[in-house]
């Protein structure tokens, strides 16, 4: 049977013990890293979360036989507590802060016993990321991904104080919500009481957050769960956390200033990492134009041209569709590395490429061993000159072209490929975080599912004051009082100034298709809410999971979730999602139909 604590109290954590801890008597706790076995003596790593100490047993057969079969037993993973006395090590080891002092144990409890685990717990260890998260549990003892768990505490905790010393208050908003359309699919929670009814889980407390700037609270964060039933990627989850904030009589500088703060203090108060602000500044507009994305990663170059002026003539079919139809040819100069860019790379990305929609890449490739194109041959000796100069093309380049009568095809896939180039090619510059604010969004994007205009941010954005004439009119050519926080190419944060005016939240909801009857349906308690004193109001969300994986390093967010969902948006540990029993559904008033393909 497993042995209990009773009558013992821990007196130190593992990794705390130092030489001058000698001759103390301790009593730790935690995990066993690792037995060896010399004969007459043991060792045991003992492990728990602040590191590893090492214990000893000297040989048992004369002194105390019980506690040497004890340690000679002792496995991977059982669960050691051990009282012994702190002493200096012979062989001292400078790879472990506890590496002079060992423990000579005299007493030692069994506290439980360990199957051999599926996977060996040490950091870095190639294990599956499938069998990671079946046995999440297992996975987080290793000391990584402690220290990423451990990491996520420290912001979370900075950035309650940093709220909170800036007159921010934390409030709690609820988690069964109205459903409302915009925005990504919702997650739904059947009604009991109310049969045929649902609730929705919040994909962010935006509206409540708002009321409560209308409640006078004037200051509000909150460390929110949101729900999204969305695609997934390394960087979304189907459930994430946001640094929530909203402010009242604000205009977009006092939020970003606030914002930049904050960015400041967690780095600094977690990393003692120093950022200056103000954190530079781009248009939407120019970050699509330079680098094919509205969260452009500024660590290295490769930015986008527009060759479309040079080849307005040309009768080469693809380049002379793409501008008919109003699209644009653009490339990217991939400078002094056609000697590291073979033909054959060019074609694997070429098909890569199609993911983002482009049709392929047009190529032209300056090697010292000779040039080579797939699309000069099209043109004329003038159009290729008039390309060549536009990109600044020099022996050693390669050009890359990417032509669509969809500029935002050009776009999302040019600027794909600039980010996998730079990755490829080693070209980020990583020594400090690259911070930047992308400001002046449109307000409105064209849906082609839809058929309409939808919120590019959300539909309670104010419109720039001098475009509002033109939201009717000429909705593509309004901008949004809105703004986007990137770090090194990652959106890690965004908000905007709100409307607080009914009539035009009113007149917002019009231009997004809404009949008035859908709009009082809908969002009526909005609209009367802002009948009663609404005080202007912005803010902002950050991306609290985005946030601790840029800095504490991960590859996905899912490194820096403790119990994350996989790409089906399943949890592997638990087996969930999962079937309910008849009485819950009869409960429920639902009926699951069958699915198509069963
Ligand atoms: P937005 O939708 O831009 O704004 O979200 C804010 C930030 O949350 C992060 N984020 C995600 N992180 C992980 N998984 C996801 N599925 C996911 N979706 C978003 C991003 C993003 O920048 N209510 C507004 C904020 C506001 O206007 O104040 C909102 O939710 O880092």
């Amino acid at each position: 049977m497993a042995e209990t604590m009773a009558g013992w109290a821990r007196t130190h954590s593992c990794g705390d013990l130092r030489l001058q801890d000698k001759g103390k008597e301790v009593l730790v706790c935690g995990w066993v890293q690792r037995q060896r076995d010399l004969g007459q003596l043991i060792f045991i790593d003992l492990r728990d979360r602040t590191g590893i100490v090492q214990l000893a047993f000297d040989d048992g057969g004369a002194k105390d036989a019980e506690l040497f079969r004890k340690a000679f037993t002792a496995r991977a993973e059982f669960v050691l507590a051990a009282k012994g006395i702190v002493r200096e090590r012979e062989a001292k080891n400078p790879d472990v802060p506890t590496g002079d002092i060992e423990i000579e144990v005299i007493e030692l409890r069994v506290l439980a016993k360990s199957e051999t685990p599926p996977f060996e717990i040490v950091e870095d260890s190639p294990v599956k990321e499938d069998l990671r998260l079946k046995y999440r549990y297992l996975d987080l003892r290793r000391s990584d991904m402690q220290a990423k768990i451990i990491g996520r505490h420290k912001i979370v905790k900075a950035a309650r104080d940093y709220f909170d010393s800036h007159g921010f208050l934390e409030i709690e908003t609820p988690n069964l919500i109205k459903s409302t359309p915009e925005g990504a699919r919702d997650y739904l929670v059947p009604s009991r009481v109310f049969p045929g009814n649902f609730f929705a889980l919040p994909q962010s407390p935006q509206l409540y957050k708002q009321l409560l700037m209308l409640s006078g609270f004037d200051r509000y964060m909150q460390i929110a769960r949101c729900f999204r039933d969305e695609d997934l990627r390394a960087d979304r989850q189907p459930e994430f956390t946001q640094i929530d904030l909203e402010m009242s009589f604000v205009e977009e500088e006092d939020v970003m200033a606030i914002g930049e703060g904050f960015i400041q203090h967690v780095y600094q108060t977690v990393l003692g990492i120093e950022i200056p602000t103000p954190f530079p500044r781009m248009t939407w507009h120019e970050a699509m134009r330079r680098f094919g994305s509205d969260k452009p990663d500024l660590r290295f170059g490769l930015e986008l041209i527009d060759v479309s002026e040079a080849l307005k003539g040309t009768e080469f079919r693809v380049f002379a569709g793409a501008l008919a139809e109003g699209g644009s040819v653009r490339g990217i100069n991939l400078k002094g590395l056609a000697g590291k860019l073979t033909r054959k790379e060019i074609d694997k990305l070429t098909e890569w490429i199609k993911a983002y929609g482009a049709k392929g890449i047009a190529w032209t490739r300056l090697a010292d061993t000779g040039e080579s194109s797939s699309f000069e041959k099209f043109l004329s000796a003038e159009e290729v000159q008039a390309v060549r100069q536009t990109m600044d093309a020099q022996p050693g380049d390669v050009l890359l072209l990417v032509a669509s009568p969809k500029n935002k095809v050009v776009f999302d896939s040019l600027g794909a490929l600039r980010c996998e180039l730079a990755k490829r090619f080693g070209l980020i510059d990583d020594s400090k975080p690259n911070l930047l604010w992308v400001t002046d969004f449109p307000l409105f994007e064209y849906d082609e599912d839809e058929g309409r205009y939808v919120a590019m941010h959300h539909p309670f954005t104010a419109p720039r004051e001098t475009d509002l004439p033109s939201l009717e009119s000429d909705p593509e050519t309004v901008c949004a009082r809105a703004y986007d926080l990137v770090l090194n190419g990652n959106e890690i944060g965004g908000g905007s100034i709100r409307i607080h005016d009914p009539e035009l939240q009113n007149r917002m909801f019009q231009a997004l298709g809404f009949s008035q009857e859908q709009a009082e349906a809908q969002f009526g308690f909005l609209l009367e809410a802002f009948r009663f004193g609404a005080p202007p109001h912005g803010g902002m969300a950050f991306g609290l999971d985005r946030l601790v994986m840029l800095m504490l390093g991960g590859e996905s967010i899912r490194d820096v979730i403790a119990f994350p969902k996989v790409a089906s948006s399943g949890e592997l540990m638990t087996s969930s999602p999962s079937q309910v029993d008849e009485k819950q559904l009869t409960e429920l008033g639902i009926q699951i139909r069958p699915s198509s393909d069963s």
